[in-house]
């Protein structure tokens, strides 16, 4: 064994037919593309070349083979060292066969790697993918001109637009590679070397895939499959540059020759490395791995091995808390208050599975499979065997506190006892067991089986091991796990109180509601807050008895007007195409409302409505990071990216305000403060002070 480099060592296996080389990586814990790697490599390569190994295989230790470059080092001082491109010259180039190992994730810059080694084996556990648009990017190492050739166009435009992970199933349907093996890291390397051992024998080609343009030949010209599929991906990339950077690259593999859609590649790279929105979407992807530290839990902390879940309501989040839990094969009990509520609930769970079975997303099989680990009761006393519990019954702090009273009594000792509440004080809720420390909030967004985000509001008394086990089971079922701490609507609905408090305000001094939808919709929300109160409906939690003309909302309902529902809101709705309009008697049901609280409307400018439906969010912001109760910026980001719909490519409120520059902000809260009459939003000290000292919210801890 020679070390190459601090990450990479060179090894021989020889037999009767001569020497192979293995050029192994060591770089935990993905074995990223470090500095050290790429010089490993390249070096590892030619020495093995020069030393006469007759085949060289390049395989990973650790978990994974390389995992991509490393997003750390982008845009950093990085020691000089060979260039990826130099590395893929120096195997594509080599006078002997080269074969990549493949476990774990061949993903990014290690997919690319490994497109430049004559052949592909890989572990059948292993994925492939070429994810760089997710991070803003495109593949620039060559990935996006490789790709297609060995795949195809169509479905390398698919992989290359949504960054998905591909099996080994299909990847040897598509060509991507060319064996694969059962077992671990011992089985890989013994194929490998077989494989590198035949690749000698039978002196097979060395296989360049940048030479094979028999795929990309079939998309030449073709320019309505590429106008097509633009089409198709539109509304889900809407506002995102990296996925149209992608195609066009694409578009250069089908039409150009191999090293005309590298320099593509690299120029529309550089624009995409250099501009915000991958500045923003490389912050995202670390802010994500931040939350999931929590600074005063320490990493070895024991977490609660949750083998059975208990969730008590099966209505709209707990239907949707239960899929969670199926989903990654652990057994359910869902407690209803009564069996009609039970079987509506768990016929929701039912047609929620079929319309996924049936749009492809997940095998036909799986629906009989998960609705078997969910096991519906009407008896609480059932959830005596859970590991853990989840109370999802209506936002009513008594309804919630005698329930508590009664996990109490049933659950077993240990058991962690969770409330998906969305606002109310967790405290007050785990004062009424004997075990607070088993209490804390586990805060799931609607629809709670799609939605990413889970925010977990911890307890004054839960147990380290509580906190721990709340993050760990996130993860495990697929969630975005953050963790903050008590107050009225934790981090999210607070600051989103914020902005639609604002709102509401804003269409009184005479922006229309279709005005301040369009402001979010145009800055990159799905929708804006008026076209969601529509879709979720006007009358939850109206009563027509109670309803006193007070607000907008109640007079829309005792106009008869409920959302969507029955295609009248704040909008009209077209009964055929569900298409909204605004309607004039809307506007005149506000502005006569205005007048009545003596409110004169104006003209709002977009600017204004913009500055003051986020910015107030963004002070909000400020203040809970202040009181402690997120424990970082970059949490808040991660929560209003995840459960809030705020565009990915703006990084989540506390990056954008940065950007946008804190003075500025601070200005601007203060001039508005004045400018309506001094009722506004209490600048927060911590924004004041940062504005000042040239601090970023983005980057403040506690
Ligand atoms: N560069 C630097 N660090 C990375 C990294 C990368 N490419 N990928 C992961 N890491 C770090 C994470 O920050 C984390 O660090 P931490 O423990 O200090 O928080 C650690 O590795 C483990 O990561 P995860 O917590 O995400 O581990 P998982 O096991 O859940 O997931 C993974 C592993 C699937 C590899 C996931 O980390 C991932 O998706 N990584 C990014 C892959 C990617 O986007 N690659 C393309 C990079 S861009 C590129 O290659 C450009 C090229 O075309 C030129
Ligand atoms: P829901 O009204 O759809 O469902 C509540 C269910 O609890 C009903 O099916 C009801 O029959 C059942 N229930 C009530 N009392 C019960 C009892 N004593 N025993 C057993 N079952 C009982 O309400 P939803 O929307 O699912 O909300 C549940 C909780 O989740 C609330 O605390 C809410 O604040 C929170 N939440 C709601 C979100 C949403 O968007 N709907 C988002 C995040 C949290």
């Amino acid at each position: 064994m020679t070390a190459v480099s601090e990450s990479v060592r060179l090894e021989i296996e020889s037999s009767d037919v001569g020497d192979v080389a293995l050029v192994i990586v060591d770089n935990p814990p993905v074995n990223a593309l470090s500095w050290h790697v790429r010089q490993g490599l390249f070096d590892g390569i030619n020495q093995a070349v020069e030393g006469g190994a007759k085949a060289v295989v390049v395989i990973c230790d650790g978990r994974t083979f390389i995992a991509g470059a490393d997003i750390s080092e982008f845009g950093g001082n990085v020691p000089k060292a060979a260039g990826l491109h130099e590395v893929q010259a120096a195997m594509e180039n080599a006078a002997v066969p080269v074969i990549a190992a493949i476990h774990g994730t061949a993903l990014g810059g290690g997919l690319e790697v490994a497109l430049c080694a004559h052949y592909r084996v890989a572990v059948s556990s292993a994925k492939f993918g070429l994810p760089e648009v997710n991070l803003g990017l495109l593949p620039g190492a060559g990935g996006t001109q490789r790709l297609p050739r060995l795949v195809g166009v169509p479905k390398a435009l698919e992989m290359m637009t949504s960054g998905r992970h591909i099996g080994t199933a299909e990847a040897l349907a598509a060509g991507l590679i060319d064996d694969v093996t059962e077992g671990g890291l011992d089985e890989l390397r013994a194929a490998a070397v077989a494989f590198a051992g035949r690749a000698i024998t039978e002196n097979m080609a060395l296989a360049r895939v940048r030479d094979r343009d028999e795929k990309v030949l079939e998309a030449r010209g073709n320019d309505q499959l590429f106008a097509d599929f633009r089409t198709s991906i539109g509304r889900k990339t809407r506002g995102f540059l990296a996925p149209e950077y992608n195609i066009q690259c694409i578009e250069a593999a089908a039409n150009l020759p191999f090293d005309e859609g590298l320099a593509v590649e690299g120029k529309l790279f550089m624009e995409l490395m250099t501009g915000p929105q991958s500045g923003a979407q490389r912050y995202a992807f670390f802010a994500e791995r931040a939350a999931n530290k929590i600074p005063d839990i320490a990493k070895d902390t024991p977490i609660i091995d949750i083998q059975t879940c208990g969730v008590l309501g099966a209505g709209t989040m707990g239907g949707g808390i239960a899929m969670n839990f199926a989903n990654v094969g652990i057994p359910v009990t869902i407690v209803e208050r009564d069996q009609a509520a039970l079987d509506r609930g768990l016929g929701v769970v039912r047609k929620n599975y079929e319309r996924s079975a049936s749009r492809g997303s997940i095998p036909p099989e799986a629906v009989e499979q998960r609705m078997a680990l969910i096991t519906g009761s009407t008896d609480k006393a059932d959830f005596a065997h859970c590991d853990i519990v989840i109370e999802a019954v209506f936002e009513d702090m008594e309804l919630k506190k005698s329930i508590f009273r009664e996990l109490d009594q049933i659950c077993k000792p240990g058991a962690l006892l969770a409330s998906n509440t969305s606002a109310l004080d967790v405290n007050e809720i785990a004062a009424v067991t004997s075990r607070p420390e088993s209490v804390i909030g586990m805060h799931f967004f609607s629809p709670a089986n799609v939605m990413k985000l889970l925010e977990n509001v911890r307890g004054a008394k839960s147990s380290d091991t509580v906190v721990a086990t709340t993050m760990a089971i996130g993860k495990r079922i697929g969630k975005v796990p953050v963790m903050v701490g008590v107050c009225p609507g934790f981090v999210g609905n607070r600051m989103l109180f914020m902005r639609g408090a604002e709102a509401e305000r804003m269409i009184l001094e005479g922006a229309t509601p279709a005005q301040v939808d369009r402001v979010l919709f145009d800055f990159g929300f799905p929708m804006g807050p008026f076209a969601m109160s529509d879709l979720a409906g006007l009358d939850i939690g109206w009563k027509e008895e109670k309803s006193s003309s007070s607000t907008v909302r109640e007079i829309l309902c005792e106009n008869g007007r409920r959302g969507q529902k029955n295609g009248r809101g704040y909008y009209t709705y077209d009964p055929d195409t569900r298409a909204s309009t605004p309607d004039p008697e809307v506007e005149q049901l506000i502005k006569a409302f205005a007048v009545g609280k003596g409110i004169e409307q104006r003209e709002v400018t977009d600017q204004e409505v913009m500055e003051r439906l986020l910015y107030p969010m963004v002070n909000e912001g400020a203040k809970i990071l202040d009181e402690g109760i997120a424990i970082r910026g970059s949490d808040i980001d991660v929560v209003w990216v995840n459960g809030y719909g705020w565009p990915l490519y703006r990084g989540g409120p506390m990056y954008w305000a940065d950007q946008v520059g804190l003075a500025e902000i601070v200005a601007k809260i203060s001039g508005y403060s004045e400018s309506l009459g001094g009722r506004h939003w209490g600048l927060s000290p911590l924004l004041a002070r940062l504005a000042e000292e040239g601090g970023a919210l983005h980057q403040f801890s506690n």
